[in-house]
């Protein structure tokens, strides 16, 4: 794909509806899953993104037969013909789920060689609790020149978290389902896709318990055989699509998504004077005058999700008001804000807090895509900003939204993409 950018006339209101897409960190635990499948899988509802591709060439390097159809959301797997258990570097640097190939690979075979995850930075971002898991499940790990390798027979264990982990919590999961004996993990994540992951799981014949609460029990089974399987809708979609219409003054509705998976960002966007209803699988947002600012503060589900709170600051700097928002799961997730700072956003970071200043207006300014919510965010900033925004780097936003500019045009907003190959811009050839 030729280098482009994303160019927003800013200041129209959204109005309309939209469907929600399917569930991007759902997707990329559920995909590798099916590699502990005896039979072919069908995944359904799977989002058409950047994230899923580099998924499917993992899965093809390891010789599993991939047929994805993304007009149909669908894609079909078939695991017995998997010829190799190791993710090459290259690949497994692309993206942070790469790390569920070590639960998929070492619960299958009892062997895995996979490269250190890579994804988006926001600080350290290590993977102890993982491997701290399945070692208590029997494997040993070692260092193989920037190759983890991890091999033994599995049995099962009982396995406290440090910390509250979501990729440590289903990857262990992954690995201890075709375990001999029982798994008793305590200190579970709770997000939606992890109950969605144990679904799954449990769908082709595993016996998960707990999911959703911090206790998960695993009856290990010897075969896992194969299934049909439909995906949740993209929370943090769902979510970035609701702050955007309240950034823009909108009036949208949102269609296919879990109004219950959104109670955190509902609160708070009640709070701001945002209206937000809901109906089934259905939820409205509408904003006719000015919000105000608020605290907020990232939890672990159902707390505020820290891939919303990056959206949600890109809103606060429009509020009226001061706002103060404590990023408690990552360490460094504000770098959004210091692109927003260009285009007259005021906000004061301190470490994981950031104050922000409501300013009445934003002005365009060329921006560059730190990260996936990041730029989200950036695309929200544009929304609301006077004047055209030029958004550098956004290959990350295609990383986990699936065609974020198109569904945010069909609901009124003017989002182009340009070339930029040949430009000389100081942020857009940052390195
Ligand atoms: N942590 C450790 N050791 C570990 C694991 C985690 O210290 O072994 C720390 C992390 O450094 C972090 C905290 O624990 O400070 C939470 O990390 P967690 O493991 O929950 O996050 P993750 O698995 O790396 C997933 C999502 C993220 C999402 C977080 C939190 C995927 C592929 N990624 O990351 O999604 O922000 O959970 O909900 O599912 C995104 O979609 O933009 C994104 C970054």
């Amino acid at each position: 794909m030729p280098e482009y950018k994303l160019v927003i006339s800013g200041g129209r209101e959204l109005r309309g509806e939209a469907n929600v897409s399917g569930g991007k960190n759902t997707s990329l635990a559920v995909i590798p899953a099916t590699l502990l499948a005896e039979f072919p899988c069908q995944i359904e509802n799977l989002p058409d993104i950047e994230d899923v591709r580099v998924l499917v060439r993992i899965l093809k390097a390891l010789g599993a037969k991939v047929d994805w159809h993304p007009e149909a959301k669908q894609m079909q797997i078939d695991p017995g013909s998997l010829t190799s258990n190791t993710v090459p570097f290259a690949l497994s640097q692309k993206m942070r789920a790469s790390y569920y190939l070590m639960g998929a690979l070492l619960g299958r075979y009892g062997y895995a060689r996979v490269g250190y995850p890579g994804g988006c930075d926001l600080g350290s971002r290590p993977i102890d609790q993982h491997l701290k898991g399945f070692r208590a499940l029997g494997a040993s790990i070692r260092d193989e020149t920037g190759m983890i390798v991890m091999e033994g027979k599995l049995r099962g264990a009982n396995i406290n978290f440090d910390m509250v982990t979501v990729g440590g919590t289903i990857n262990v999961m992954l690995a201890a389902v075709r375990a001999e004996g029982d798994t008793i993990m305590t200190n579970c994540a709770k997000e939606p896709h992890i109950v969605d992951t144990a679904n799954f799981l449990n769908r082709i014949g595993g016996h998960i318990r707990g999911a959703g609460t911090d206790t998960i029990r695993i009856h290990g089974v010897s075969r896992l055989g194969g299934a049909s399987y439909t995906v949740i809708p993209d929370q943090i979609e769902t979510g970035t699509l609701m702050i955007a219409a309240a950034a823009t003054r909108g009036d949208v509705t949102l269609h296919g998504c879990i109004p219950t998976h959104m109670e955190a960002l509902t609160a708070k966007l009640l709070e701001m004077g945002v209206m937000v209803t809901s109906q089934d699988d259905i939820i409205s947002v509408k904003l006719r005058q000015g919000h105000r600012a608020i605290r907020l503060s990232t939890q672990e589900y159902p707390g505020f999700p820290t891939d919303l709170q990056q959206p949600m600051s890109a809103l606060l700097t429009r509020a009226v008001g001061t706002s103060e928002v404590i990023e408690n799961i990552f360490e460094s997730r504000f770098k959004h804000l210091d692109e927003m700072r260009k285009m007259g956003a005021k906000a004061v970071i301190n470490g994981r807090v950031a104050h922000i200043e409501g300013v009445p207006e934003l002005h365009a300014a060329p921006v560059y895509a730190p990260d996936l919510r990041g730029g989200a965010a950036l695309v929200i900033a544009g929304l609301m900003a006077q004047g055209m925004t030029e958004i550098y780097n956004p290959e990350n936003i295609a990383r986990g939204y699936e065609h974020l500019e198109s569904k945010l045009n069909h609901l009124g907003a003017k989002i182009t993409r340009e070339s930029c190959v040949n430009e000389v811009n100081g942020d857009a050839v940052r390195v």
